[in-house]
């Protein structure tokens, strides 16, 4: 530790920190534009300067590093002087456009004139004008505005991995830009709009919308993938019009994907405000099917009709992807209830559901950073889970680490040794024959991670490997440090934000319900919770999509006319994540909570509330027992004690018991890929991304750079096969 007097106050640093750090350490705030703990030090905008004894002129406080017994001063008159002089240079050529800025209310410029600025001018000439920049769908650039601090070039070549950004030019005629004209690639871009302390970059969807001071924020988190971003959502009236990160070290720092912080138009478009039922009305003297509003009572006691009507086993539920877990809770008792064994969730896996090691994400987030060699196997950190990517970029940019994948070639913006496509190397690597695995036993600290779907039936790669003792056995015999009493670096990233929350409710895959697996067909009532990744013929029924079956009677409970909803027979409209308190557990296992922003439209419900007022209709069923959220909390917790730790991880990462009747698929589809990575889309993942105009943009901007994948083409198996 080192001893410096910051205006006369003593005070301990540790080495390497710097000057600014250790005014901080006291309480006294430097004005800043350029410095950003999380990036480098550019120390370019000199906004930072302090007076340090013994030295001639004013430093930049960013880029001294502290040394013993060091005396800085930030009031002097001389420090006063240089930061009024800072400005003024920053002013000669901005525009000074604060009423029609973006940033205007929340704009550093703005703030550091105001308390450290001079209030006259000495400069009369003519200002400069700056071409502004085509960045995409997204950024909106007002170049002009720029004050060249490099905080978004540093974002984007250091955090994104992208080398898009960067500064042309000298002096008077220095520029930020992308070289040539083209759009900032990536998924992290939206990042750069909170680091520009100016009104240079700024959201586009945003662009004149409001103020800041008319908005309201709420705080929740994110579910568009399985990593529940800490999200703050600003709103004006019953309007959302912004999302920002919220700080949390242990899950996504300070950063969003771009589908974070732009998919919420898509909660303006398609929802389902009123009950529907299917009629079968007479146009142009045609009978046809159509889905006309109702009442709920009318759709209850259609949904009633259907129930009575066939055997308590034949009606199936299916929860979807974005279901919060107090519904699926609900949902799951509703059928405990009815007296149905079938119900699950639409994600199919061969994942065990009674080891919650077994599907979680066990090193969690922030420990990656510990990590010295780490396999990705079948996943695409990028896609499935930015923030995750970005962790292992950060890790990679401190070095001694090598990252190797087994699954198609994939940009990761790090360097990846590509190790194999399939099973068959992942086998190699199991049964301690591949060189990798080698490395492996002699890391401190190595990290598996397993995309999901690995362990699910991809269809096109059937790639099932069961996660049974055959795999996990032999990956601990060759790999000593995998598993210790203090490091679990045996991961599964989940797909989406409630994977993990559904399985320790005990929702597994359908194709585990007993009808469901044997004898799908027989199921005379379907109720789709918001499952809108399952096709209800196409992958329950084994029909092709057209041929419908006509005696199956569909509920579609959900917040979006999506892919289910239009086959349905009766749809109940249910609130979505932004208009509800409710849990969703991360990839790790740690429950987070979402809070309403507003209430949703007049007919809309929680979906537990609609699953309670049904259970009532249903003769032959006792209703649900809770009239409260917190009623049927306390129900979740004493059932799954894993939801109480609000916010943080606490479950075992023991994998003893993994013995499973589950079929060897290791031991005999050795030689498939691993193709889970056949990705259309980074921007339209789910039924709030489906719906916004901003991702179909975003989507259609970036093509089928969209998916990350070196080849775009899908990996081909037929040369393994070979
Ligand atoms: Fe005004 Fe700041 Fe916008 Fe410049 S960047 S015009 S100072 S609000
Ligand atoms: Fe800094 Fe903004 Fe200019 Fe980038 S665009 S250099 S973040 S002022
Ligand atoms: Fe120190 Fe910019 S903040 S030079």
């Amino acid at each position: 530790m080192l001893k410096v007097t910051v205006d006369g106050v003593e005070v301990f640093v540790e080495k390497g920190s710097t000057v600014l750090q250790a005014c901080e350490a006291v309480g006294v705030e430097i004005p800043r534009f350029c410095y950003h703990e999380r990036l480098s030090i550019a120390g370019n905008c000199r906004m930072c300067l302090v007076e340090i004894e013994k030295t001639p002129k004013p430093v930049a406080s960013c880029a001294m590093p502290t040394m013993n017994g060091m005396k800085i001063f930030t009031d002097t008159p001389l420090v006063k002087k240089a930061r009024e002089a800072v400005l003024e240079f920053l002013l000669l050529n901005h525009p000074l456009d604060c009423p029609i800025c973006d940033q205007g209310g929340e704009c550093d410029l703005q703030d550091q004139a105001l308390a450290f600025g001079s209030d006259r001018t000495r400069y009369f000439e003519t200002k400069r004008g700056v071409e502004d920049k085509n960045c995409g769908p997204l950024i909106k650039t007002i170049m002009t505005r720029c004050i060249h601090c490099t905080r978004c070039v540093r974002f984007a070549t250091e955090v994104a991995g992208v080398e898009d950004l960067g500064t042309t030019g000298r002096g008077r005629e220095t520029e930020i830009g992308t070289y040539v004209e083209k759009v900032f690639g990536s998924e992290l871009s939206g990042n750069v709009i909170d680091l520009c302390p100016v009104g240079a970059l700024t959201s586009k969807p945003y662009a004149f919308m409001a103020r800041p001071w008319e908005l309201r924020s709420t705080e929740s988190i994110d579910i568009s993938d399985s990593v529940g971003s800490n999200i703050r959502i600003d709103s004006r009236g019953t309007e959302i019009l912004r999302i920002l990160p919220r700080f949390n070290e242990s899950v996504n720092e300070e950063w969003i994907s771009d589908k974070a912080r732009f998919g919420y138009d898509g909660l303006r478009y398609q929802r389902l405000d009123t009950p529907h039922i299917r009629q079968y009305v007479y146009e142009d003297g045609k009978k046809v099917s159509k889905l006309c509003e109702a009442s709920w009572e009318e759709a209850f006691q259609k949904i009633r009709y259907a129930m009575e009507s066939c055997d308590r086993w034949q009606v199936g539920g299916i929860v979807g992807d974005l279901v919060d877990s107090e519904s699926a809770f609900a949902f799951k008792d509703f059928f405990q209830r009815l007296g149905s064994p079938n119900v699950s969730c639409e994600e199919e896996s061969f994942l065990s559901d009674n080891l919650p090691s077994t599907y979680s994400f066990n090193s969690t987030i922030a420990a990656l950073e510990e990590a010295d060699l780490v396999l990705l196997v079948g996943v695409n950190t990028r896609y499935e889970a930015a923030m995750v990517n970005t962790r292992l970029r950060k890790r990679y940019l401190e070095g001694c680490v090598s990252i190797g994948s087994i699954g198609p070639v994939q940009d990761l913006t790090y360097p990846v040794e590509h190790l194999g496509f399939g099973t068959k190397t992942l086998y190699n690597i199991a049964s301690g024959r591949h060189p990798f695995c080698k490395r492996l036993a002699q890391a401190s600290n190595p990290i598996i991670i397993c995309g999901s779907s690995v362990f699910g039936n991809n269809g096109e790669y059937n790639s099932n490997i069961s996660l049974n003792n055959n795999l996990l056995s032999s990956l601990k015999a060759n790999i000593p440090n995998l598993i210790t009493p203090s490091w679990s670096g045996f991961s599964v990233l989940s797909k989406n934000c409630n994977d993990v929350g559904l399985r320790d409710i005990g929702l597994s895959s359908w194709s585990k319900a007993p009808t469901f697996a044997s004898e799908p067909e027989r199921i005379k009532v379907l109720y789709l919770l918001g499952a809108d990744e399952i096709d209800p013929y196409k992958d329950t029924y084994d029909f092709p999509y057209s041929q419908e079956p006509l005696d199956t009677f569909i509920i579609y409970q959900g917040h979006h006319m999506d892919r289910n909803a239009s086959s349905a027979d009766v749809i109940l409209p249910g609130l979505a994540f932004t208009e509800k308190r409710a849990l969703y557990m991360n990839t790790e296992g740690r429950p987070q909570e979402t809070n309403p922003v507003f209430k949703g439209r007049t007919l809309m419900r929680e979906a537990w509330k609609i699953l309670r007022a049904l259970s009532e209709v249903i003769p032959f069923m006792e209703p649900l027992p809770y009239d409260t959220q917190d009623e049927l909390r306390s129900k979740l917790y004493g059932s799954s004690p894993s939801f109480v730790s609000k916010g943080s991880v606490q479950r075992t990462t023991s994998f003893e018991g993994v013995v499973e009747n589950l079929p060897d698929y290791f031991a005999y589809n050795r030689h498939s890929g691993l193709g889970s990575i056949v990705i259309p889309d980074f921007y339209m993942t789910n039924a709030i991304t489906r719906n916004s105009k901003v991702m179909a943009e975003c989507s259609a901007t970036y093509g089928n750079r969209s998916n990350f994948l070196k080849n775009p083409k899908p990996w081909v198996m037929k040369n393994l096969k070979k």
